[in-house]
């Protein structure tokens, strides 16, 4: 047994003795609903808790310098330590790597770099023998300009795959057909010389955009879901999605005040995004992936403007996405106790039926511990939000590395940064290197990361002190205190499916809420001070018909210890945290 691993056991030990010490102290109420009130009729996916894994960044296995699918087979002992589900893994198929993965040479295949479709085979095994699910990246909207479709397109005027991808003439002499701009930057058109005409390009001049009004493409991409469902994985995030179609009269986009970071005018992609016939794709790829067992997942990524877009990613009869990610709530970016209170009622009131998907960090955006940190009391912070991850009515998705309070490394120069957007928009843009930093797994040389004198990326300082191996040793670190929220969710069913109930609605400062059973009364209180002031918060849960007058702490950050707390005098540090049971 290696020493991580028996470590890791260790870990779980104290945490079984915390679950039985809560267990005993717990009201009675939710002892018997833990042993009778599962919802055993649920898809997994309602419950589990989502692990988004950044293949470059989680294990190297064979001392390149970039992780692997043996890296991440080594580790799922430790994922299902943690209370991991299943795991996102971010594109691993061929790639130029332009854009690290997400722009794809061959969707059925694995990039040589990863390892073999032997060994991703062996890892949807032996994750399948962890209770572990695989979730592929399913990156519909753009493909490589390597890929062979592509290649095929660009080479003549008549190739009988021109019309897989969007080609249009110029305005003009030097100009594009239109306004519209890159995601990544500059117009969103390049001009091929060959057969003297424009090709379109959400992001990068690398990743044409594919043309899903013709039918032969989605043909094509459904094969593609078809290709993985058969290899056994439960289902995908699809990249992008709601920028699949486009406005075929090309119209110009409103123009907005300023600029980008890339220097360019600011616009709204009103002809490029949330077009009304993304849904009819979503909806063939859910009954493409209805067709397998075992309630397949569609995960979509899309940063919806609002409740209103983003509800509608469920489909009409529910018959899009399961869990649409929520980035109004990933990016309110402040601890604001109304604005979180805001959108939780929102997605609460509107997915009727569906079920909210929630995360903070990715691999896209600065990490919660740098975007809400204070600068003083950040792992308070970190706890807290773990809380609000792990406490509401949604799927909670994390990212490797939150869990021990990974920080976000950005370059500090230009020369070393490896992301184009962060190369196109220096100093303003300085790209998404710093949240894809290697995972910190213990104190030895990168980390326990790679072997290789140089990783792909530059393992921070604070590995010394913030890694798994030191963590798992300390009882109040980040690490135990994600162990235990997600024990708790998984133990708890008020945790794991009941109502929720905003508390204190006028509190500009403390996020409460109810989490309750009905069946049995069970219910958890949570409550998360998002000021740096001490506060004594008071509860009356009357209306809610729970008489009692007391809390059982279940978890707080400081620990309040084991007594009950007063429900008219619950005392909350700064970012403090506290969940309890009410009786
Ligand atoms: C998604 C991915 C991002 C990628 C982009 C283009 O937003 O999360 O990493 O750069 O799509 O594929």
């Amino acid at each position: 047994m290696s020493p991580i691993r028996s470590r890791s056991l260790l870990a779980l030990l104290i945490c079984l003795a915390l679950a039985g010490a809560f267990s005993q102290e717990t009201p009675t109420a939710i002892r018997a609903d833990h042993a009778t009130q599962r919802n055993t009729s649920d898809p997994w996916w309602k419950h589990a808790v989502i692990y988004e894994i950044y293949p470059r960044s989680f294990q190297d296995s064979n001392g390149d310098g970039v992780g692997d699918i043996n890296g991440i087979t080594q580790r799922l002992d430790y994922l299902k330590d943690l209370g991991v589900d299943a795991i996102w893994i971010t594109p691993m198929y061929p790639s130029p790597q332009v854009d690290f993965g997400y722009d794809i040479s061959d969707y059925t295949a694995i990039d040589p770099q990863y390892g073999t479709m032997a060994d991703f085979d062996r890892l949807v095994k032996e994750a399948k023998a962890r209770n572990i699910r695989v979730i592929m990246d399913f990156v519909a909207n753009h493909t490589s300009d390597q890929n062979p479709w592509f290649i095929e397109s660009r080479s003549s005027r008549t190739n009988p795959k021109r019309d897989w991808y969007i080609w249009r003439d110029g305005k003009g002499p030097a100009q594009p057909p239109n306004n519209w701009l890159s995601w990544f930057g500059h117009s969103a058109w390049t001009f091929d010389g060959k057969t003297g005409q424009y090709y379109y390009h959400y992001f990068y001049p690398q990743q044409p955009d594919l043309n899903w009004r013709n039918p032969q493409v989605r043909q094509a991409m459904m094969d593609v879901l078809r290709f993985w469902m058969d290899r056994g994985v439960a289902g995908f995030r699809i990249d992008a999605v709601s920028r699949l179609y486009e406005d075929p009269k090309l119209h110009d986009d409103p123009l907005l005040p300023g600029k980008n970071a890339y220097g360019d005018p600011n616009i709204e992609h009103k002809y490029t995004d949330n077009l009304p016939e993304v849904h009819d794709a979503l909806r063939e790829m859910r009954q493409v992936v209805d067709q397998y067992p075992g309630n397949p997942v569609l995960i979509s990524e899309a940063d919806e403007p609002n409740i209103i877009e983003l509800t509608k990613m469920y489909g009409s009869r529910l018959d899009e996405v399961q869990l649409p990610m929520d980035f109004q709530v990933a990016d309110v970016n402040r601890l604001s106790a109304p604005r979180f209170r805001e959108l939780i009622d929102q997605i609460d009131h509107n997915a009727v039926g569906g079920q909210p998907y929630f995360f903070f960090n990715n691999h896209d955006q600065d990490r919660t511990w740098n975007r809400y940190g204070d600068g003083v009391h950040n792992d308070d912070i970190a706890k807290l939000m773990a809380a609000l991850l792990l406490t509401t009515r949604a799927t909670p998705q994390m990212y490797y590395g939150e869990e021990i309070g990974m920080v976000t490394t950005t370059p500090s120069r230009k020369e070393d940064v490896k992301d184009p957007i962060g190369k196109i928009g220096w100093p303003k843009e300085k790209g998404r290197d710093g949240e894809r930093t290697p995972m910190q797994w213990d104190t030895s040389t990168n980390a326990g990361f790679s072997a290789s004198a140089k990783p792909w990326l530059s393992v921070p300082a604070s590995y010394t002190t913030r890694n798994v191996e030191v963590e798992e040793k300390e009882p109040n670190s980040i690490l135990s205190f994600y162990k235990q929220l997600i024990a708790l969710r998984r133990s708890l069913p008020a945790l794991r499916d009941g109502s929720y109930i905003a508390l204190n609605r006028q509190d500009p400062d403390v996020l409460s809420y109810l989490r309750r059973n009905r069946a049995n009364g069970e219910s958890v209180l949570v409550v998360l001070n998002m000021s740096n002031q001490a506060k004594t918060v008071s509860f009356d849960l009357m209306p809610e018909e729970i008489s009692g007058s007391s809390a059982k702490p279940l978890l707080s950050n400081p620990s309040t210890g084991t007594a009950a707390v007063p429900l008219n005098a619950v005392p909350m540090a700064p970012f403090g945290t506290f969940v309890g049971a009410v009786k």
